[in-house]
């Protein structure tokens, strides 16, 4: 009878020993003497790799090394799982058979069993996947994902999909990819021949890679109420820093009714439970973070899940900077928007805890949130955490068309691009809030990766598209 396939980490929680099993997987190391061979065999399931063990009888050495069972290595092992007679593990398979599925030549194989720097990695996107570190960030990766569907599912909001390819700036900032099928030489002219003619383009007009869901996240939540998008944006902006890329994910939720209090508590009950639920369900890998790169990494993680998040105003922000201590890069005046040593210092030295900063000036921010009463600034929120700066950035949206449309023309947002917005307010209106998670910002925190260009698969930033 054929014996299914197992994964490792089925086989490693088995309680059911004594019994012939079929695993498939990765070499990670053999080694042993002319008695016996141990084969860590690796599947990706989880953190911990299964031993097999290879007695020399049937399996010599160097039998072993001529069919190829080395590090890299494709392989199918069939065996008895039996209870390890060795240290740091409970089960191991005693091989009956071993056979190579693809042979990693070991003088050439890019990882070698020293460890390799994360910047090397970086150039061998395509194999680092198969080391512990990110081995240990993509399941993480993928718990926060799932964590994500669950924590608004469970709470009743409806997932939607915005579009990738829009024909309006979100953001209001400019920083957008075109997209267009027109030819690079010749592309055909408007009548005076003074611009391109995107009325012949795909789509007949001037489009562009989205930079946020939220404004068709708005029209979805005032039909649907409580609503989020997770798809991927683009930003064009020119930033080569541990924090940004140009290809990242975004988490949107949108609630009609709610109010910027309401927004605040969406934001910190959905972070505190993506936390935990990494706490919980990424034990393995976690660990292996926490040892092999910040000793600190768990207690931080604990810490947040424990503690109320610091909310204040952005003047009283600027008031507690201007009195630091510290000296700064960057200068701190009211109006100007804060720069990362700013929010860091906030964080990690004065309240030592997460903070929730609201009501910024009305200059720094987009046109789409809502005017306070002072007329100097808006119901914005950020959200800052230890080690990361800005993780969230929301606000309270304007839901009177006549401030919408007086706050467009003063930030230069054209409203032909945006009728259909506009029309939202024309329409039973409402009060609406909402934010948007950078995912790589929380796998960064979650992991304790210190550059976001190690918490995604293929990252994308300036100068680099490879893989
Ligand atoms: O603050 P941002 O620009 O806000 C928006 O896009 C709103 N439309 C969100 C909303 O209200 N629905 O971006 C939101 C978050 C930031 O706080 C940050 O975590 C992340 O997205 N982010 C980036 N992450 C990686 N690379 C970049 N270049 C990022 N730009 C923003
Ligand atoms: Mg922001």
């Amino acid at each position: 009878m054929s014996v299914r396939r197992s994964s490792v980490q089925e086989l490693l929680r088995s309680q059911e020993l004594e019994r012939e099993v079929v695993v498939k997987g990765w070499v990670r190391t053999r080694r042993g003497n002319k008695y016996v061979q141990f084969i860590a065999v690796n599947d990706g399931s989880g953190f911990n790799s299964i031993q097999v063990v290879a007695n020399a009888e049937q399996f010599p050495e160097e039998q072993l090394k001529a069919d190829g069972v080395e590090n890299g290595a494709a392989v199918a092992v069939r065996g008895q799982l039996v209870a390890s007679q060795g240290k740091g593990q409970t089960v191991e398979i005693q091989a009956t058979e071993i056979t190579v599925l693809g042979k990693a030549d070991p003088t050439e194989y890019p990882l070698q069993k020293k460890g390799h720097s994360l910047e090397f990695l970086r150039e061998i996107a395509h194999l680092r996947p198969r080391t512990n570190t990110f081995g240990a960030v993509l399941r993480i990766r993928h718990a926060m994902a799932f964590a994500v569907h669950q924590f608004f599912n469970d709470q009743g909001f409806f997932y939607v999909h915005t579009p990738i390819i829009t024909g309006s700036d979100a953001e209001g900032a400019g920083q957008m990819f075109r997209v267009t099928t027109l030819p690079e030489q010749n592309p055909p002219l408007t009548e005076d021949k003074s611009a391109v003619d995107y009325k012949q383009d795909f789509f007949g007009k001037q489009t562009n890679l989205t930079v946020s869901g939220q404004l068709e996240g708005e029209i979805a939540a005032l039909a649907l109420g409580k609503v989020y998008t997770f798809g991927p944006t683009f930003r064009a902006e020119n930033s080569n820093t541990a924090r940004h890329l140009a290809e990242f994910w975004m988490i949107e939720p949108e609630v009609a009714f709610n109010d910027l209090q309401d927004n605040m508590d969406l934001a910190e009950d959905f972070l505190r439970y993506l936390v935990r639920y990494a706490l919980e369900n990424c034990q393995d890998d976690l660990k292996f973070l926490n040892e092999q790169y910040d000793k600190e990494l768990l207690g931080r993680l604990q810490f947040v899940v424990d503690n109320d998040f610091q909310r204040l105003n952005y003047t009283e922000a600027v008031g507690i900077l201007k009195s630091a201590k510290q000296k700064f890069e960057f200068p701190v005046d009211w109006g100007t928007d804060l720069q990362s040593e700013h929010e860091r210092y906030l964080v990690e030295k004065h309240f030592k805890k997460p903070v929730i900063l609201i009501n910024y000036p009305k200059d720094i921010k987009a046109f789409y949130m809502k005017l306070n009463d002072d007329n100097q600034t808006v119901r914005a929120m950020d959200v800052l955490f230890p080690g990361i700066g800005e993780i969230i950035g929301g606000s309270e949206r304007e839901e009177s068309l006549e401030k919408l449309t007086k706050r467009m023309a003063e930030m230069n947002v054209p409203e032909h691009e945006l009728w259909w917005y506009l029309e939202l307010r024309k329409y039973g209106t409402a009060p609406h809030s909402g934010f948007g998670l950078g995912f790589e910002r929380l796998v960064l925190f979650v992991t304790g990766m210190a550059n976001i260009r190690d918490v995604i698969p293929f990252p994308r930033f300036p100068k680099s598209a490879e893989f």
